[in-house]
């Protein structure tokens, strides 16, 4: 068997023009142009191709995008004066906070900071309750574009067995949550997982959610023929090129259908925090 993939590039870019530039369009004609700020303290390299990718996705969408650049040395306090700014500018319908941020500065405070309506990285605990139940909030973009990924691959997930290994804050637990609602059989696999059960569950899943952050550390004989995988890891080898927490060679081998890595569930993430850009404006209507 070799995998089918499943193109988070394709569906995005299918849902920028099928979906955004119509929603964006009524938006322009009733004088709203949705616009996103992005706010890049330091200069991360990786944060900076990051940021390439949601300017370039904003612009096809007809979302007007502005980073602002801060050195690393911004303190906390200027940080959420800038926030505050943003918060109260009508012009404005989303902010994020591009991560990481300088180690002297307060993450946790900095999103709560950000006015909930704007929070369009979905990163705050107002957005983060009930997720996938209440139509107006701003869920997290990873977790609503695993969702969005699946939906549109028709893979069915009530009745599934669904297993999500990780249980982070921005993906684990939100997409474990949302995959709940739509009534999956779910299960959720961590480090304090022991290895024998983690092993049975990962023979048992139908579908595979992996969100590790560990290089290709699950491989094909540790799943069952047909099973859906898709995977959120991204890292860069030694020789610069890219691989998820997923070994691509021996999974495709065996899964029926796979998100590659890149291309994957990274296009996804940018296209949700488009959508929640443009939600966002259409609540200020
Ligand atoms: N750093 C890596 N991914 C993300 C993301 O999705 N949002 C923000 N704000 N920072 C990130």
């Amino acid at each position: 068997m070799t995998a089918k993939i499943i193109s988070g590039r394709d569906i995005a870019q299918r849902i920028i023009e099928k979906e955004l530039n119509p929603r964006v369009q009524k938006l322009k004609q009733k004088g709203i142009t949705p616009k996103l700020v992005v706010i890049f303290v330091g200069d991360h390299s990786a944060s900076a191709s990051y940021i390439k990718q949601k300017e370039k996705f904003s612009a096809l969408a007809g979302v007007v995008s502005e980073v602002r650049r801060f050195p690393e040395s911004l303190s906390e306090e200027a940080l959420l004066g800038e926030i505050a700014k943003i918060n109260a500018d009508k012009s404005i319908h989303g902010v994020i906070v591009q991560l990481p941020l300088p180690a002297h500065i307060n993450m946790k405070k900095v999103i709560e900071s950000i006015a909930p309506t704007k929070d369009v990285d979905g990163f705050g605990e107002a957005n983060n309750k009930d997720l996938d139940v209440r139509e107006s909030s701003l869920p997290p973009c990873t977790p609503k574009g695993i969702m969005t990924m699946l939906e549109k691959s028709k893979i069915p997930i009530s009745g599934t067995r669904v297993v999500v290994m990780g249980r982070s804050h921005i993906v684990g637990r939100p997409v474990a949550e949302m995959l709940l609602y739509k009534g999956a059989l779910l299960k959720v696999l961590h480090s304090q997982t022991p290895p024998d059960e983690a092993a049975r569950a990962l023979k048992e899943a139908q579908v595979l959610i992996v969100a590790v952050g560990k290089p290709e550390l699950i491989h094909g004989e540790q799943l069952s023929k047909g099973v859906i995988v898709i995977d959120v890891g991204i890292h860069k080898r030694e020789d610069g090129s890219m691989c998820g927490d997923v070994h691509f060679d021996s999974v495709s081998k065996v899964a029926s259908l796979m998100s590659p890595v890149p291309g994957g569930v990274g296009p996804m993430t940018v296209v949700s925090l488009i959508e929640n850009t443009v939600k966002a404006a259409e609540q200020k209507l």
